[in-house]
């Protein structure tokens, strides 16, 4: 263990270090069994002689505050120090936003019936490939420059992003355009800060996706927030001063439907007239279940004001913090600087893990595999929802919601379910004018019909 010892001057060396070294025995910063570091160490640490280290030890240990092991080194004694202080408590403050933010809601655990929205089912991913691929990126790695790598992610990952948008998504991406973010999280704190000036009102779907909210808020912007009806957003409830509008047109997050092809024509409408950004965040259209899919905005966008947020927090775990953000040619430069101002970049070794997952057919081969594990769970779960839930129309993603008979208390019902070993989320808990519902994952959820038995329980 390093030792902080500071000395001052020429006189009395040993005894400085006897008395901080007791200091700090004693008021429990060393506490009993702590390895002390050999005097040779410490010595050449504090540039002073070997012997004025070893006195003060000598000393230390007389005392009975150290007992040295012979050939295991010096520790402190036992019966020393007891807890220690508690630090001051401060007077820092954080400013007054961050008192409104919630903190993030806790995902330990394992519950007994698991129905929590977006979490994907870890038990299929290709553990082994994916191993491969790092290992082989880490062996790489020791041989390589190590050194920081390009803001705006690595080549060949900005590659592959683009070349799969193409195939699947049919949005032309240019890879220079491409920057791969931690998470989609981070990519909206990215562009909010590269294209807002602090006050600017953005809108937000309402119910909508609370992360969002919070790094928009965070960034200092006003946070309206609009409802949306079957179609998706209400356009027309967007308020005119809006300099961005947040969406999700694929899976409407939390309610799951589609957003109308009207209602995408008439909100890049909008946003011509009103010189407006929009985002678009496609966090989970890989898994679409029915019908066909629907242009996304960037696409159908005639005049480069969409920015498209992609995640593998679905597709691949979450715990990769891997995102991304496709944003116009205009805005390269200034992303790239933001991304590096922030910090730096995601890890190099993760992002040619993936890169070459995606090169190599692994993700195309894991997704197709986990849309049929999906798509049988959703199934399973729309035959068994019990009749008190009505489903929200939808055909895609990790999750769908369901209506509770008008007047209910999701957020009671939920607490009740979870007490039945069910975990659900209300609908209340992403927007407070939501009629009363329960979102429902199906990722994760293994036993659905027992869980779905156990739910209906908690509704009666
Ligand atoms: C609406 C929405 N966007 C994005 C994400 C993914 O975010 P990230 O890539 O930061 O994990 C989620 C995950 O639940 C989500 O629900």
């Amino acid at each position: 263990m390093d030792v902080h010892i500071g000395l001052s001057g020429r006189q009395d060396l040993a005894g400085q270090i006897y008395r901080q070294v007791r200091e700090a025995i004693v008021a429990g910063r060393l506490p009993p069994g702590t390895a002390l570091p050999a005097t040779r160490r410490l010595a050449a640490e504090l540039g002073v002689a070997r012997n004025t280290a070893g006195a003060a030890y000598e000393r230390l240990a007389a005392e009975g505050f150290l007992r040295t092991r012979v050939g295991s080194g010096t520790f402190v004694a036992d019966g020393f120090g007891g807890r220690a202080p508690d630090p001051a408590p401060g007077v820092l403050r954080p400013l007054p936003v961050w008192e409104t933010i919630r903190e993030p809601v806790s995902l330990e655990g394992r519950p007994r019936y698991d129905f929590r929205p977006g979490h994907p089912d870890v038990r299929f991913f290709p553990w082994a490939s994916w191993r491969r691929l790092l290992t082989s990126q880490l062996r790489a790695g020791a041989a390589g420059s190590g050194m920081y790598g390009d803001p705006a992610g690595h080549p060949e990952l900005r590659a592959a992003i683009a070349e799969r948008l193409a195939a699947a998504r049919s949005v032309r991406a240019d890879p220079q355009d491409v920057v791969v973010t931690a998470g989609a999280q981070q990519a909206i704190d990215l562009v909010a800060r590269v294209l807002l000036p602090p006050g600017s009102a953005v809108a937000v779907e309402e119910p909508g996706y609370p992360p969002v909210r919070h790094a928009l808020a965070a960034a200092g912007m006003r946070v309206v927030r609009v409802p949306v009806d079957a179609g998706g957003l209400v356009v027309d409830a967007l308020p005119d001063d809006a300099r961005l509008v947040f969406l999700t047109p694929s899976h409407q997050f939390p309610l799951g439907m589609p957003m109308a092809p009207a209602r995408r024509a008439a909100v890049l409408e909008w946003a011509d007239r009103h010189d407006a950004v929009l985002v678009e965040d496609d966090y989970d259209s890989e898994f679409r279940f029915a019908g066909r899919p629907l242009e996304p905005l960037h696409a159908l966008d005639g005049s480069g004001r969409v920015l498209y947020v992609g995640s593998f927090s679905k597709t691949m775990l979450p715990t990769l913090r891997l995102g991304f953000l496709l944003a116009p040619p205009s805005l390269r430069r200034a992303l790239r600087t933001a991304k590096y101002v922030s910090d730096w970049h995601v890890p190099l070794p993760e992002q040619a893990a993936l890169a070459g997952f995606l090169t190599e057919g692994s993700f195309a081969r894991h997704v197709r595999r986990m849309r049929r594990v999906y798509a049988d769970r959703r199934a399973r779960l729309l035959a068994a929802l019990p009749p008190e839930l009505a489903p929200v129309p939808a055909a895609a993603g990790l999750h769908l919601s369901a209506w509770l008979p008008p007047g209910s208390d999701d957020a009671a019902i939920a607490a009740e379910a979870a007490r039945h070993g069910v975990a659900v989320f209300p609908l209340s808990m992403f927007g407070a004018t939501a009629p009363p519902g329960l979102v429902l994952g199906f990722g994760a959820a293994t036993e659905i019909e027992p869980g779905l038995a156990a739910l209906a329980r908690s509704l009666r």
